[in-house]
């Protein structure tokens, strides 16, 4: 992939009424599970980025037929969930955790063989808290010594349902295991340890899957038939976040970002800003079924460091970068704890985020599970997003509190959640331009 970096001039502001891209894991979820299903799945508000264009293309090779996306719509035409066809070649997933685990179950279930790979980073993530549950099922999966991919997924013959307690709150892990479920011999059931996104779980309801939740607990069986049909995807909470931030730090100017998808197991972030001072207000709009959806404006605040609720964790699990820089620009200290999964993500987001705040002069002690940081002037600086799209928007946005410039190198995978990111920003008001990197 091309290298690029992000260079951010002080003194810019954040402004205007904006509209974030689509729901990444809605999208991603739209596709598989719109192909999985009989009939047709209309989708609008598709994230046209990386990693659910990955999901895309690697379902066209599992024998779907889709149209699009054309501005943001896909029409797909489902195969059941016995109508998948084997793969030629092995599943690109590029920088896609999202893509390999919850494929991960449903090539679970299938009559023929598949395997996926994908970037180095990719390759680097933990894949066994998702093959170990699937091979209790009955699913063969072969992965790499470490437990990465590639991973190689052997024919099933009959997979059976399993009472799972998970390890670690994760939707990735649960919704592999769901979606393996739809292919199982009796009921799997899934228990959190804390509420995670449950996308998943609307979905399959939505297309007449059955499901039950009851608490902790979801389970689902293979019995119900499901049929596709519209799926809305609203703008993604964990794009909006970066603005979120930004607007609360910035000198002056305030953001409305239309369309954002306010589903309670993903607004951890509004709580947690709020608690530190942030001016937030929430209107949201009446949705009849589905994913809620509002608007949510923010205005510039004196942010105060905070103990984060180990609760909010795994609902604000992907806007930690933001809310550390948040973080920085706050009078005190900030302290995470319960939060190491956020070392296995697209990069170690801890120790990636605690040299890259460093380097702007912040106090940053990173610690197994968490970090501590104490906020203070942020001064302009080089800092390295290390090909993580979350860490290169989050520095990004320091810029609007920087007393110099800040240069970010590893920006590529921006495209990954957020195609438009430097567009949109910068025509909000913030100073900065995007260079194409040599090597
Ligand atoms: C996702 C779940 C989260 C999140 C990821 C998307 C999903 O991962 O970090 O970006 O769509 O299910 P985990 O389930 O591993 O926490």
């Amino acid at each position: 992939m091309h290298k690029r970096r992000f260079i951010i001039e002080p003194g810019g502001t954040l402004n205007g009424t904006l509209r974030v891209p689509g729901d990444k894991s809605i999208s991603h979820r739209a596709v598989m599970l719109g192909s999985i299903a009989e009939g047709r799945t209309e989708v609008s508000g598709f994230l046209e980025g990386d990693d659910a264009m990955a999901t895309l293309a690697a379902m066209r090779a599992l024998g779907v037929s889709i149209e699009g996306p054309q501005a943001g719509r896909l029409s797909i035409d489902g195969v059941g969930r016995y109508g998948l066809r084997p793969a030629p070649l092995a599943l690109d997933l590029g920088n896609s955790g999202t893509s390999m685990r919850l494929f991960s179950g449903l090539l679970a279930g299938q009559w023929f063989g598949s395997r996926l790979v994908g970037d180095a980073s990719l390759m680097r993530r933990p894949m066994r808290r998702v093959t170990d549950p699937l091979g209790r099922m009955g699913a063969t999966i072969h992965t790499g010594p470490d437990g990465t991919a590639p991973l190689s997924i052997e024919p099933s013959t009959a997979l059976r349902g399993i009472d799972y307690v998970m390890p670690v709150a994760s939707a990735q892990v649960k919704s592999a295991l769901l979606i393996a479920g739809l292919y199982a011999e009796g009921r799997t059931r899934v228990t959190e340890p804390a509420v995670s996104r449950d996308h998943t779980e609307r979905m399959l309801r939505a297309f007449g899957a059955d499901v039950v939740v009851d608490g902790p607990h979801v389970s689902v069986s293979g019995d119900a038939p499901m049929r596709g049909g519209s799926v809305v995807v609203p703008g993604d909470i964990s794009s909006a976040a970066f603005f979120l931030v930004g607007a609360s730090i910035a000198s002056g100017g305030s953001v409305t970002l239309t369309n954002v998808g306010l589903n309670p197991t993903r607004t951890g972030v509004i709580d947690i800003l709020r608690r530190m001072g942030a001016r937030i207000h929430v209107e949201a709009e009446e949705t009849d079924a589905g994913e809620p959806v509002g608007t949510v404006s923010v205005e510039p605040a004196a942010l105060r460091g905070i103990d984060i609720p180990p609760e909010l964790v795994p609902l604000a699990i992907d806007e930690f970068p933001a809310v550390f820089i948040a973080a920085a620009c706050a009078t005190g200290e900030t302290r995470l704890r319960g939060a190491e999964e956020l070392r296995v993500k697209e990069s170690d987001r801890i120790a990636v985020m605690a040299d890259g705040l460093a380097a702007l002069g912040i106090q940053a002690e990173p610690q197994p599970d968490g970090i501590r940081i104490v906020g203070g002037p942020i001064r302009g600086g080089r800092v390295a997003a290390h090909g993580d799209h979350r860490i290169a928007m989050a520095f990004a946005m320091a810029g609007l509190a920087a007393d110099g410039p800040i240069t970010i190198d590893g920006c590529a995978e921006v495209d990954t959640s957020f195609p438009g990111f430097v567009e949109l920003a910068h025509g909000a008001g913030l100073a900065i331009c995007s260079e194409e990197q040599a090597g």
